[in-house]
């Protein structure tokens, strides 16, 4: 069986995202989307409410599944029997960010191969970031996230104003 995780912090996941999890699900047997808990960062929506909004706009792909982690991805991969990362790519800028971890995660992690996709030119300009700052000033961004993530958006926004 083929399991490949696709990793991030989904703050929130956008159409772009969802592009890339629908297609690695064409690809594989089992797509786990790990939602990283990173304490570094402080995110606008919860680790809960991340991994919550993801299982609602995949709940149509039987095969994926959100689930949250923390630490080293490569040894969360290794403990659920995880070959394969996927990473999607949007444009060159993208590449040396994600060359960098994919080479560092193969150094210790040599088993573990990752597969980049490249994004949709639909949505190669789309990231988490820009969604928010958008919602942050009322714009509407239903052309840009799942309809649920932009009705959270929008509760979200007015709940903290
Ligand atoms: O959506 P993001 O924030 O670009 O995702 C980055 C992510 C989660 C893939 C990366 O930060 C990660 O894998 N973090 C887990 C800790 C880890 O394994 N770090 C080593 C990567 S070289």
């Amino acid at each position: 069986m083929s399991r490949a995780i696709y990793p991030g912090s989904f703050d929130p996941v956008t159409l772009g995202h969802l592009d890339i999890i629908k297609r690695s699900a064409a690809m594989f047997d089992e797509v786990i989307i790990g939602v990283l808990n990173n304490t570094l960062k402080s995110p606008l929506f919860s680790l809960e409410e991340r991994v919550n909004m993801l299982n609602e706009v995949i709940s149509d792909i039987p095969n994926a599944r959100a689930v949250s982690f923390d630490g080293l991805l490569v040894e969360f991969a290794r403990q659920n029997d995880i070959k394969v990362i996927v990473r999607g790519l949007r444009a060159v800028t993208d590449f040396e960010y994600e060359l960098q971890m994919a080479q560092s995660n193969r150094k210790i992690a040599p088993e573990i191969d990752t597969v980049f996709l490249t994004t949709n030119i639909e949505y190669s300009y789309l990231s988490s970031s820009i969604v928010k700052e958008y919602a942050s000033y009322g714009v509407d961004v239903s052309e840009l996230v799942p309809e649920y993530v932009s009705s959270a958006l929008k509760n979200k926004m007015n709940i903290d104003k």
